[in-house]
């Protein structure tokens, strides 16, 4: 679902359409050691983030699932790519803007796109230390960091849109 509708067609970057029409990393990771969602799924925009780390806590592999739109899909896409080979430690500095720089940039309507694949990366990245390690190392805060917060808001936003919809208003 997008979150708010526009009767001007949206102008996305050469790099948001190649992605969105040949993504890269596509699809669940089956020896996957960690995986996380962000989104929606009473209106369909949903992201999951694969990740296979190794020994090291070097990411080996990544891959996504995305149920979002156009942007999302690249978003989720160039994120994947720009994880592979990283520490976690490297992975979890990448904030969305980073991401939308990548992408040659999003119209602002679809800046959350972004956020919701940066969001699902912290979130896999937490899990696998709080999950798989069962401690957090110094570099995560207890507390939600910037990225996980707005995921969160973001989240709440088209909860709050999709029960609007749904009840007519
Ligand atoms: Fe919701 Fe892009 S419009 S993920």
């Amino acid at each position: 679902m997008t979150i708010i509708s526009s009767r001007i067609p949206l102008i996305y970057t050469p790099k948001v359409l190649e992605l969105f029409r040949n993504p890269k990393n596509l699809g669940r990771l089956e020896d996957a050691t960690v995986v996380a969602q962000a989104g929606s799924p009473a209106c369909g925009d949903v992201i999951s983030i694969y990740l296979k780390v190794n020994d090291k806590g070097v990411i080996e592999k990544a891959t996504f699932e995305s149920y979002g739109c156009a942007a999302n899909i690249a978003a989720a896409s160039i994120l994947t790519e720009m994880v592979k080979g990283k520490t976690l430690k490297e992975a979890w500095e990448i904030t969305w803007e980073d991401v939308t720089k990548e992408l040659g940039g999003l119209p602002a309507i679809k800046y959350h796109c972004s956020i919701l694949a940066v969001g699902a990366l912290k979130r896999a990245i937490r899990k696998y230390y709080s999950e798989v390690k069962k401690s957090l190392p110094p570099w995560i805060p207890k507390d939600l960091s910037r990225e996980e917060k707005q995921a969160l808001e973001v989240e709440e936003l088209i909860e709050r849109m999709y029960r609007k919809l749904s009840a007519g208003e």
